[in-house]
């Protein structure tokens, strides 16, 4: 593991639009060494996916590519096709300790937290977010994920479509299939959340030209939807490889997002 500040970059502006000057800065670190870099209440939003503790980087359906799923004309297709094999890695084995939280309150004003109920850290509320992801034949994994949400006190549901090949025709449909597969977004990490799903979660709090942090950056989605939303960014991610393929990820959306522009 890799617990020093070895790859953090810094987008440069390239063209006179707010999207594309949004300061984000990443680093391929632990979350300690990039939160302590902050003062008290740096950050507008902390919006983070913790590590739930269940082994989720270490299960079987990761080396799978062979099933397939029955479509409503009867014909059977392969969801997995073009899945990147994922490797074991030991990242899940347990939750964040108390420490991290209390960092992350000192850091940021309000803070979302998926994964929060699997912890037993004291200070959480009662907020909740809940991922209503719907549910496609052929696909193991629960219905609903929870956020902790600092700024509400009860829960409120997000519908939006993420179920196996099933995903979410767009922020307006949310619980529509996008009839065109092509168009669907490819998952390059085990617990890939979806752009869409931190599109909806910024528009219903207003998370607009604000201050965000991600300690537990994985795919990147959430770096995506902080710049769409033109805020300040700074993620955190330990593993290389992950680290890596976001970065991938985040030059080919600067890269469409330009030619898109022009
Ligand atoms: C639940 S996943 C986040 C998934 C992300 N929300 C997405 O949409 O892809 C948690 C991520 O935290 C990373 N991680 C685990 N321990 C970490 C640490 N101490 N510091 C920074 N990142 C860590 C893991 O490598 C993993 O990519």
């Amino acid at each position: 593991m890799n617990n020093t500040l070895t790859h953090p970059t810094r987008t440069e502006p390239e063209m006179p639009y707010d999207r594309l000057l949004a300061a984000c800065t990443v680093f391929n670190a632990h979350y300690s060494d990039v939160m302590c870099l902050f003062p008290d209440k740096y950050f507008d939003w902390a919006v983070c996916d913790i590590p739930y503790g269940i082994g989720v980087a270490k299960m079987a359906y990761l080396k799978e590519t062979k099933t397939t799923v029955k479509q409503k004309n009867g014909n059977r297709i392969n969801p997995n096709r073009n899945k990147k094999k994922h490797t074991f890695k030991d990242w899940d084995n347990e939750t964040p300790p108390q420490a991290y939280f209390d960092e992350l309150r000192r850091i940021s004003k309000n803070q979302i937290i998926f994964g929060a109920d699997y912890t037993d850290w004291t200070g959480l509320g009662k907020g909740r977010i809940k991922w209503n992801k719907g549910f496609s034949e052929g696909v193991s994994f629960n219905q609903f994920e929870y956020a902790y949400c600092s700024c509400i006190d009860d829960e409120i549901e997000i519908p939006l479509l993420w179920a196996g090949m099933m995903q979410a025709k767009s922020l307006s449909e949310p619980m529509v299939q996008q009839g065109n597969k092509k168009l669907n977004e490819k998952r390059i990490h085990p617990c890939h959340k979806p752009v869409m799903l931190y599109d909806a979660i910024f528009k219903r709090f207003g998370i607009y030209k604000m201050k965000v942090i991600d300690t537990h950056l994985g795919s990147g989605s959430s770096r995506i939807t902080a710049d769409k939303f033109e805020c300040e960014f700074v993620g955190a991610e330990i593993d290389s490889e992950y680290f890596q393929d976001q970065e991938n990820r985040w030059f080919n959306y600067k890269r469409n997002l330009k030619l898109a522009l022009w």
